[in-house]
């Protein structure tokens, strides 16, 4: 964000109602047995030293560091933009779905919930804006429109996997969650910087470990953020809670219904998606220097394995940020505000991106989005979707969203016509026909 605009005064959690746990000790103590002090200690410098030039290129670049694409562009990307989505982790698609289908799927949401008041859940309670609806019409037929389809097939092939060089995993699924409808004027303070796909267990699942294999290994560098083969063998939801999901997303993102504008209720990206993330994989090793004047020469903090804190992370939340416990991220200057985004755009950003959903929105009219994201086809993502089947066709909330409402008595379920689902595509996108 800009150097004069304030920190949005989002819910912080502080260090004393972290997880003080030994078994956190534990996992850390696993780690440097295997790989080592000393190269630990050498990732740790290289990626506090690569941070500094980062930060300042994001200060002066801001929301220009977000890669903006047409949808033809973002269906057969360049090798030069492909390798900016790849460095940024992040990008904007213009025109998804005509401006006409999004306008048409916000009037069909806004009347779903209207119809419904007072049985529609959501978040924060008491002026809910993210709703935890999943089987509206519009949410089915944004998830499952032939132009998303094709885009989510095309954005799931920016990775590789070396146990599948046909990319047959790039068919994209569809995972249901929830949608947003967010008045103009209240604040929002509940989703600060953060980063999904779980959070300790980053650390705690050996599988999902062995994706940093590189980061603990010294050589940060070699860090390949797009690789698959052994990230879809990892458990982002090791340790359950609602905020984790059980499937992997390889890009998460949301479909804009409405127009909206930086400060109006968007989102902030860090759009960095290899350094970022091995600080703070790294940052629980070491203690910061006493003299705070010290804080951002990485060589005077300690190599500690004895204290049980993992900044930011408690088990059933994704993991959280905030710029005193990670100060070489430099949050401020890093996170940046989306583009003006209109009815019909994607935005997309890698399931280890941190993000934060702005706390203002000093806009004048409603900024709506239905949360779609690129899922792609892995046997752990299979099993779920066969599992969320048997949801979508009661209307009930879907497993991982076991606190939300039951759609099937709701005016305007859209009932049994959700079989159409766009074609053949969508219905296996589903899991009706695999
Ligand atoms: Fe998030």
């Amino acid at each position: 964000m800009k150097a004069d605009e304030p920190w949005p005064k989002w819910a912080e959690l502080s260090p004393e109602t972290a997880e003080l746990d030994d078994e956190n000790i534990a996992f850390k103590k696993a780690i440097a047995a295997e790989y080592g002090e000393a190269a630990l200690r050498k990732s740790w410098l290289a990626v506090c030293a690569k941070l500094e030039s980062l930060t300042a290129e994001l200060t002066e670049q801001q929301t220009a560091a977000i890669p903006e694409l047409t949808y033809e562009e973002a269906l057969s990307p360049t090798p030069e933009l492909a390798a900016r989505i790849r460095k940024a982790g992040c990008f904007v698609v213009r025109g998804t779905v005509p401006k006409e289908t999004a306008d048409g799927w916000f009037e069909d949401l806004d009347n779903y919930v209207k119809q419904n008041k007072g049985h529609v859940r959501g978040w924060p309670e008491e002026s809910p804006c993210i709703l935890r609806l999943y089987w509206a019409r519009a949410q089915v037929e944004a998830r499952t429109h032939p132009r998303a389809m094709a885009l989510h097939e095309a954005i799931n092939r920016l990775w590789h996997d070396d146990e599948d060089a046909d990319k047959a995993f790039a068919a994209p699924l569809s995972y249901a969650d929830a949608a947003r409808i967010r008045p103009p004027g209240l604040p929002f303070t509940s989703l600060g910087p953060h980063i999904d796909a779980g959070s300790l267990a980053r650390w705690a699942d050996p599988t999902y470990r062995r994706v940093y294999d590189a980061i603990w290994s010294g050589n940060p560098d070699r860090y390949d953020p797009f690789d698959l083969t052994t990230r879809k063998k990892a458990q982002s939801a090791f340790f359950k809670g609602s905020a984790h999901s059980s499937v992997l997303r390889l890009w998460q993102g949301w479909t804009a219904l409405t127009k909206a504008g930086p400060h109006e209720g968007s989102l902030m990206l860090y759009p960095d998606i290899k350094t970022a993330i091995a600080y703070v994989l790294l940052r629980p090793f070491f203690r910061p220097p006493a003299d705070a004047a010290d804080v951002l020469d990485a060589s005077k903090w300690a190599f500690d394995l004895e204290s049980a804190w993992f900044p930011g992370v408690w088990r059933k939340s994704s993991q959280e940020l905030r710029p005193d416990a990670f100060p070489h991220l430099r949050l401020k200057a890093g996170l940046v505000h989306i583009p003006t985004m209109y009815p019909g755009d994607t935005v997309w950003w890698h399931c280890d991106m941190c993000h934060a959903v702005e706390l203002d929105h000093v806009g004048e009219d409603i900024s709506s989005v239905i949360y779609v994201a690129a899922t792609p086809t892995t046997p752990v993502n299979l099993a779920y979707v066969k599992r969320q089947l048997a949801a979508f066709l009661e209307g009930t909330p879907p497993e991982d969203f076991s606190n939300g409402s039951d759609e099937s008595k709701f005016v305007g379920y859209p009932g049994s016509e959700k079989l159409l689902l766009n074609g053949e595509a969508g219905r296996r996108a589903m899991g009706v026909s695999v």
